[in-house]
């Protein structure tokens, strides 16, 4: 082995780590002298072959040079990450002067909007709003509205049935608002005039006008001369407000085990005014909902004598009168929380 100048190697080395600007840099430096195929690490594998003078000399050198620059590197290392560090430092002060980013503000669902415009108008005319479960009992949703256990009719509600174990009284997710008719009946005293606004649960495919879930706001008046024409009044009164104009509507017979006699309110087609257009099936009506006066056996169930009272109850549907307010052909759209859709409201 040629004579070794370590003298001029650590220099070398010193200088070349110094002038290292980031740790990539540092590394291959550190490399070319410590690495496996290092300089240094070559020295130190050679001295197997010198003979025992000079390797204990040449061994001592190497392995203080190797020392020197593990702690020259140690320390740039550190410099260089420091400077780094105040860099990014520098890069996140704030500039006052700047405009302030404005933090997203949530709004309104327009099934919200909706439902408050719906509860607006209704208080308007001295209905409370009310609430009930989403989870229900058999009895409310079905048997108290006077639907009989094997009653085909019960087909009409596809429902969610709950799991029991303890529980004997079989449980569901409400498949209408009608329940909170008998529930409101039980604890208050006629004269009362409710809407119950809340989401109702369908076991049933959906498409564009089909959800399994969806809003249903329930109507009830109850006193002791209620009539169809009330029933009318109110509807007209409340699309009248709602849509800012008079809006004709028509009642259809229609089947309700609650309500007889039962019947389906039509209102006259927007986009045709009643000339006929594929929107309404060329009949210049669109159904707008179910409706009747409470069937005698809903009364007795929520503890009222039917000789005594009587009045009416219906059950519009939310989506249907916000995809009508807001022109929406798909009702998923509300319940998929596609932000490119909300943002429009
Ligand atoms: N509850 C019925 C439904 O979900 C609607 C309805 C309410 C019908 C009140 C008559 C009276 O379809």
């Amino acid at each position: 082995m040629e004579r070794i100048n370590f003298s001029l190697l650590r220099n070398k080395a010193e200088k070349e780590i110094k002038r290292a600007t980031d740790l990539e840099e540092l590394n291959v430096i550190f490399k070319k002298y410590l690495g496996k195929k290092g300089i240094i690490t070559q020295i130190l594998s050679s001295l197997k072959n010198l003979p025992k003078e000079k390797r204990s000399k040449i061994g001592r050198q190497a392995n203080l040079l190797k020392s020197i620059i593990e702690k020259e590197k140690e320390k740039r290392e550190i410099a260089i990450k420091k400077q780094i560090e105040q860099e990014s430092e520098k890069d996140e002060s704030i500039d006052v002067t700047l405009p302030a980013k404005r933090p997203e503000t949530g709004h309104l669902h327009p099934l919200t909007l909706v439902r408050r415009k719906v509860e607006k108008i209704f208080e308007s005319m001295g209905f409370c709003v009310v609430q009930g479960p989403h989870i229900e009992t058999e009895w409310y949703n079905f048997d108290a509205l006077n639907i009989p256990k094997d009653h085909p009719a019960r087909d009409l509600w596809d429902t969610f049935w709950l799991d029991q174990k303890r529980n004997k009284e079989k449980l569901l997710l409400r498949t209408h608002t009608s329940p909170v008719q008998v529930r409101y009946m039980e604890k208050h005293n006629p004269p009362f005039r409710i809407i119950v606004p809340g989401r109702v649960f369908r076991h049933e495919a959906s498409d564009a006008s089909h959800d399994i879930q969806f809003y249903q706001v329930e109507g009830l008046m109850i006193d002791t001369d209620i009539s169809v024409t009330n029933f009318k009044g109110i509807i007209d009164q409340f699309l009248r407000k709602f849509f800012n104009r008079k809006i004709k509507t028509r009642l259809r017979p229609g089947y309700f085990p609650f309500v007889e006699p039962g019947f389906e309110i039509d209102v006259q087609c927007f986009i045709c005014q009643g000339k006929g257009c594929s929107t309404c099936s060329q009949t210049g009506w669109v159904e707008l909902c179910p409706g009747g006066m409470v069937h005698p056996n809903v009364l007795k169930a929520g503890g009222l004598n039917p000789k005594n009272w009587q009045g009416f109850a219906f059950g519009m549907g939310l989506d249907r009168l916000a995809m009508m307010t807001y022109k929406i052909g798909d009702i998923r759209l509300f319940y998929n929380g596609d932000l490119r859709f909300l943002k429009q409201f």
